[in-house]
């Protein structure tokens, strides 16, 4: 059992994390991350801090662990209903008609810190229900936490984890089994869940949406700018940002425009 975490630890764990990973935490949130070291501990077997820092040096593959535990993966279907009304009746109408325009046959979108996979599914069944069928859709959904991707990868959601999915989706995209909701296999074969640290290029491009919600509020200024530089560089020229609503470019100094839409304001590319 580990007893007081000392400055140094505190100071020694926040930079190991914060340098893999932009995660920041602060002796404001220094109580959240004591608590998930200590939980990390006991499952790990170490005895104390600094042998467990000597082992996540010697061993890569602990570190990825360490993160998982670290992340904070609260997420829900349909999150935030104006951002969803926004992508429904503003942006995948608008991306429609540019692809009619000019002849674009995908529609590849990112949802970047997915965690269980209830962004990405949602992303796909909305899409689902307005894109052409000539239209092919894909959706990469990317995560540190190896835990959650194995959920959103498995699809299978127990009955309160569906409260917010419309009872139209419901009927239409999931099936009932014993031990919840199963998302159908028409969705599941339109999302790629993938390991990716946002702290590194993705290698995607092109993309017409990147949803990036509720994750940049966990890093700090730098690792934030960082992160939406490099969603600039993933994002085809005619294409949409979503940031979590508590979240923003303000002072960022980026090439991106605010986009109002009647429901939510997102983020464009300044059209040049
Ligand atoms: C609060 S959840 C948000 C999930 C979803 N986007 C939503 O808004 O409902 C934040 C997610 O970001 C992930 N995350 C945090 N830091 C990350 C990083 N450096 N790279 C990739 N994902 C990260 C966490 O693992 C967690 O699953």
């Amino acid at each position: 059992m580990v007893g007081n975490i000392s400055d140094e630890e505190f100071t020694q764990f926040r930079d190991l994390i914060y340098e893999a990973s932009g995660i920041n935490f602060t002796t404001s949130n220094r109580s959240i991350l004591e608590s998930r070291l200590r939980e990390r501990l006991r499952s790990s077997g170490s005895d104390n801090l600094s042998e467990y820092y000597r082992r996540i040096k010697r061993e890569p593959e602990e570190l990825k662990v360490l993160l998982d535990t670290v992340t904070t993966n609260l997420t829900r279907f349909f999150r935030n209903t104006a951002h969803i009304q926004a992508f429904e009746h503003a942006i995948l109408p608008d991306l429609v008609e540019h692809k009619r325009r000019t002849g674009g046959q995908s529609l590849r979108m990112w949802s970047a810190g997915c965690s269980t996979g209830e962004e990405p599914y949602t992303m796909a069944m909305v899409a689902r229900e307005l894109v052409p069928s000539t239209i092919k859709i894909s959706i990469t959904a990317s995560d540190i936490s190896l835990k959650s991707l194995m959920v959103g990868r498995q699809g299978l959601y127990p009955e309160n984890r569906v409260d917010h999915v419309p009872e139209k989706y419901l009927k239409k995209y999931f099936t009932k089994k014993p031990s919840g909701y199963q998302i159908n296999q028409d969705i599941m074969d339109m999302v790629t869940f993938d390991y990716h640290n946002l702290k590194n290029d993705s290698g995607l491009r092109d993309l017409d949406v990147v949803f990036c919600r509720n994750v940049l509020i966990y890093f700090d200024e730098t690792a934030q700018r960082n992160a939406v530089e490099r969603f600039w560089d993933t994002m085809g020229r005619y294409s949409y940002l979503f940031i979590g609503h508590s979240e923003s470019l303000f002072g960022m100094n980026t090439q991106f425009e605010f986009y109002r839409t009647d429901w939510a304001s997102v983020y464009r590319k300044k059209l040049v």
